[in-house]
């Protein structure tokens, strides 16, 4: 955590820095003609678990890709922890490898073992040598097979990765993150093509994880429900605008954004999520 220590008169008080993600009117485009993401303004604490939920085309994955550096934007300013994600800049190249993303096509590389997938997260802290010829050594073996213990894979390290279920896949997506040692994950729908119970686990796992290590996670979801029983704040996204930012306290689902959108208009929100 950036800790800054500041000298008063006699007395050293300790500031902490809370925000890890910051975006100020941040407008993204493909084609430098038409904005898929317009004026977005987000703020997030260290050690949140985040959610960003919307109709298909409505910009999420794009925002992902905004956060891990993969894209930059036309106008206003992101921070990832105090440093602008942009892969010419060097200072985020050095920390790129404590984000963890996880895109929604996994990408796994299906036709080596999970065990082998699993240490590919352990790649930018090898040596040139050691990475060029993906010698591991022991302890990293080691670090992997714990995590996919963890994961609930133990027993399936030598597995391909065709050979796997949709679940099972997952979890290794997951364990190749977390053999980053990630600050912040980013999980582009992740259980959205899962059953409910499946879904749950997997949900449960990435919750167990980010307590445990105060991780910020940022997962994009298709359903409202799913995401409110997890998430701290849930951004809702519509046609490349965060129309509310949500959050449940006690009973209650609060909008912390109050921007226009009535309470009738998030209820059918909600309702049209869990039914399907
Ligand atoms: N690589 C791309 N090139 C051009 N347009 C894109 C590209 N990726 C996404 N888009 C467009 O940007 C908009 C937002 O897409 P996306 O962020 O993927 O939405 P979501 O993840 O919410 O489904 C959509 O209109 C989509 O067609
Ligand atoms: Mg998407």
């Amino acid at each position: 955590m950036k800790q800054i220590q500041m000298r008063k008169s006699s007395t050293t008080s300790l500031i902490s820095t809370k925000k890890i993600i910051q975006m100020n009117n941040v407008w993204a485009s493909y084609d430098s003609k038409n904005f898929v993401l317009e004026g977005i303004n987000l703020s997030i604490d260290r050690g949140t678990n985040y959610a960003i939920i919307g109709q298909s085309g409505s910009g999420k994955s794009t925002l992902l890709k905004l956060m891990n550096g993969m894209m930059i934007p036309s106008k206003g300013t992101i921070k990832i922890d105090y440093v602008s994600p942009d892969m010419n800049n060097k200072k985020f190249k050095n920390m790129m490898h404590t984000i963890g993303y996880i895109p929604q096509s996994l990408g796994l590389v299906k036709n080596i073992s999970v065990l082998e997938n699993t240490l590919l997260g352990a790649l930018p802290r090898l040596s040139k040598i050691q990475s060029l010829f993906k010698k591991f050594p022991e302890h990293e073996i080691k670090e992997a097979k714990r995590i996919l213990n963890l994961v609930g894979l133990s027993g399936k390290e030598d597995r391909k990765i065709y050979m796997l279920s949709g679940g099972e896949k997952r979890r290794v997506a997951i364990a190749r993150a977390l053999m980053q040692k990630p600050t912040i994950l980013l999980a582009d729908e992740i259980v959205s093509e899962l059953d409910n119970v499946t879904a749950h686990e997997i949900m449960d796992l990435i919750t167990d994880a980010q307590k445990r290590t105060n991780l910020t996670a940022i997962m994009v979801h298709h359903d409202m429900k799913l995401a409110l029983e997890y998430a701290n704040r849930v951004a809702v996204i519509k046609k490349g605008q965060k129309i509310l930012e949500l959050g449940v306290e006690g009973e209650t689902i609060v909008d912390f954004q109050t921007g226009d959108v009535t309470t009738e208009e998030i209820m059918e929100m909600y309702d049209a999520n869990s039914k399907k």
